[in-house]
């Protein structure tokens, strides 16, 4: 097994001690957030059965602060997932198992908003040295993305197959596309156009991504549609089931 941070560079050395002292401050956060949640929820069962208009205007009070305070939770998971994954643990694996894991787990969601979905997988890519749980991650995003972009239903394939020198994952929707002038703006961290968006999905991907010597193409026509293509490097092919050093 091998591990490699995910920012090598001098550069960055910065940015992870930053990225450390504010992961630090989030875990402290939740420790009382969660104390007063549990006070909070206690709170709203003695006020399940409001003997007057005043109760019950304090239940409703009570709800909308859980409501809030799970928001809040949210967030700072998201955060927490964004700045933890430092590590790349890299084992062969096949890419199309672990792109067809994260399809099966998004399925009942993508049924539900009349979505459907399309694979194509190349059954001849070799294994990978990659570190599945953090490429899932990375696909898990992109794919999140291009359902709630079809509210109204429509269509994701999702391709992977062989090009030059990169293996690649390709993920299509038919959805409500990215403008221009907001193509290179979604990378950034916290930019997010959706009311209960954090903004850390793709900046998280595109981490991943990078960590495994990767590149993220994106191609997007708006009310028609978005395409991602992940393309990771042929290098990283296992051989004879041998575990590869992660190229950070
Ligand atoms: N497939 C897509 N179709 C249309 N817009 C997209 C698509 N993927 C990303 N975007 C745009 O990029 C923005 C940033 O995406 P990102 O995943 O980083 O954050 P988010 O989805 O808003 O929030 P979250 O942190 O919950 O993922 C989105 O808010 C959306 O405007
Ligand atoms: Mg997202």
């Amino acid at each position: 097994m091998e591990s490699a941070n995910l920012d090598m560079t001098n550069e960055k050395q910065e940015d992870t001690w930053i990225s450390q002292l504010a992961g630090g401050l989030v875990h402290e956060l939740k420790n009382p957030l969660s104390t007063i949640k549990m006070n909070l929820q206690l709170l709203e069962e003695e006020f399940m059965k409001p003997q007057n208009r005043k109760e019950e205007r304090a239940l409703k009070k009570i709800q909308t602060i859980i409501n809030e305070m799970n928001e809040l939770q949210n967030i700072l998971d998201d955060f927490l997932r964004f700045s933890k994954s430092q590590t790349l643990e890299c084992h062969p694996h096949s890419i199309n198992k672990a792109v067809e894991e994260v399809l099966d787990f998004v399925e009942p969601e993508a049924f539900l908003n009349n979505i459907q979905i399309r694979k194509h997988f190349d059954p001849h890519l070799p294994l990978l040295a990659i570190d599945k749980n953090l490429l899932k991650q990375a696909v898990l995003n992109i794919v999140l993305n291009a359902i709630q972009a079809m509210p109204d239903g429509g269509e994701l394939i999702v391709r992977t197959f062989a090009n030059g020198n990169d293996y690649c994952i390709e993920i299509t929707d038919t959805g409500y596309g990215i403008a221009k002038d907001k193509q290179d703006k979604i990378w950034e961290v916290y930019y997010s156009s959706k009311k209960k968006g954090t903004g850390l999905g793709l900046p998280t991907t595109m981490r991943i991504v990078k960590a495994h010597g990767g590149t993220i193409q994106l191609e997007s026509e708006e009310n028609k549609g978005t395409q991602f293509t992940i393309r990771l490097p042929k290098h990283r092919i296992c051989k004879d089931h041998e575990t590869l050093h992660s190229q950070g």
